[in-house]
């Protein structure tokens, strides 16, 4: 790789001019790279402002599929998921979930709490923690006059602050206290209003320290919201007889009632397995997510740390099959919005809100933990049956082929050749090198 110089003031030049210095110093054929970077450019010039907008130093904008699974009955009502993500075989089986559980009376869905929260992290050093928690309840009215402008859009919607406590930290590190905020953001993830609440807090928090007559040092730390929601949570579940549990999948239904209850229980158990589990639910978790514009990076942070909050990691889902009863669950934290941040800017998000029918925080909560669970479902499914990859590889066979610039025709031919037989690397090349008449390389 050769010796780039550093360069100073770079988001100030223009595109093209990033772009130049950029294939100049990194690509090995700069005509090619342009040709590519420019061929993801957005045909109208207005919709790929909007994309450069959005952040700094864009050159070009990066595509993922946008697939929708169907068929989704949630609480009585039908849905189209609107799902954005590479993964090949995550919208099948999404979709194959979700015509399952609709002949089996479809996903219950509800929201068991909405609070937000957030933090003042603040030292006071030379002030005992009796007397700070004295001085916070004699000007905690104070702290909730300092934001009445910043929150009163939110308390007209029925949002707002929830409550504020003084929190001891001190026996884990020298002198640390919180505020801690709890808040309703209505139908917005909340991230500025939460973070701009908490710096005004904290910003008259420490005047009224410093000009009490407690002395010592009070240093604010830093003010932000927790993206760790356990107190806003979205269950979903499904449950059916067993009799009805397992329609053409080889197996007794007890069987398979059985041994996918025994899958989530080595999930609870054993890390290593948990965290593969997750990720399959996260895959539909996720790929909701982002298709509406929200923050799936806020959304795994906060998964992870749910999932581990007995003190080790385990499975994010549930199930028990009792007195002839399949039950399944999820309890999601999850914090989303639908306004605010790109819901309304980005067109694909704003059609992945009409799709679903212009949900509110509420619903749409309930949608991605549906999706999440279904994911699973699937998952679980295929690998206590079948085995994972028989339909992971028929999803990715497309991808095999397109590596090698398998035509049209050749593709037709070698889907239809794997029709009733396992893919495989090795195997799509054998058939592809005998379909294009090349001899097979070892
Ligand atoms: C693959 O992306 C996800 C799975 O590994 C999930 C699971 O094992 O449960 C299939």
């Amino acid at each position: 790789m050769k010796e780039v110089q550093p360069i100073k003031g770079f988001s100030k030049l223009d595109k093209e001019s990033k772009i130049k210095w950029l294939l100049e110093n990194y690509a090995n054929n700069p005509d090619e790279a342009l040709n590519m970077l420019k061929g993801y450019w957005h045909s109208s010039e207005e919709a790929q402002k909007l994309h450069d907008e959005f952040i700094e130093n864009t050159i070009s904008n990066y595509y993922l599929p946008f697939g929708v699974a169907p068929n989704f009955k949630i609480n009585g009502s039908m849905y189209t998921i609107p799902m954005a993500i590479e993964e090949s075989s995550v919208v099948a089986a999404a979709a194959k979930a979700a015509n399952f559980w609709m002949d089996r009376g479809g996903f219950k869905a509800q929201v068991l709490s909405m609070v937000k929260m957030g933090h003042v992290h603040f030292t006071w050093e030379g002030v005992s923690a009796n007397e700070i928690s004295k001085f916070f309840s004699d000007n905690e009215e104070k702290l909730w006059t300092a934001t009445e402008s910043l929150t009163q859009n939110m308390r007209i919607r029925g949002g707002g602050i929830l409550g504020m406590e003084l929190r001891d930290k001190s026996d884990l590190e020298p002198s640390y206290f919180q505020l801690e905020v709890k808040f309703d953001t209505r139908d917005s993830m909340g991230a500025n209003f939460i973070n701009s609440c908490l710096e005004t807090i904290a910003k008259e928090w420490k005047l009224l320290g410093q000009s009490s007559n407690l002395g010592g040092e009070i240093n604010i730390i830093m003010s932000i919201l927790s993206n760790f929601t356990p107190e806003c949570v979205v269950r979903a579940e499904v449950e059916c007889a067993i009799d009805e549990i397992n329609e053409g999948s080889g197996i007794e239904n007890i069987e398979f009632a059985e041994k996918f209850v025994r899958a989530l229980r080595i999930a609870d158990v054993e890390p290593y397995r948990a965290v593969t589990h997750n990720k399959g639910i996260m895959n539909g978790v996720d790929a909701v997510i982002i298709a509406t514009g929200n923050d799936f990076r806020a959304t795994e942070a906060c998964a992870h740390a749910y999932a581990s909050k007995s003190g080790s990691y385990k499975s994010l889902t549930h199930a028990t099959a009792d007195d002839g009863k399949f039950k399944f669950w999820i309890d999601l934290p999850l914090s989303v919005g639908t306004v605010g941040g790109i819901t309304t800017l980005h067109p694909m998000v704003k059609f992945a809100h009409e799709l679903l029918g212009n949900p509110n925080a509420e619903e749409l909560m309930k949608i991605v933990a549906v999706a999440g669970l279904a994911q699973n479902f699937s998952a679980v499914r295929s690998l206590i049956t079948s085995g994972i990859q028989k339909g992971h590889m028929k999803m990715h066979l497309l991808n095999i082929l397109n590596q090698l610039e398998a035509t049209d025709s050749e593709k037709e031919q070698i889907i239809e050749y794997f029709k009733d037989k396992v893919v495989s690397f090795s195997a799509t090349i054998e058939v592809f090198t005998k379909i294009r008449g090349l001899v097979a390389k070892n």
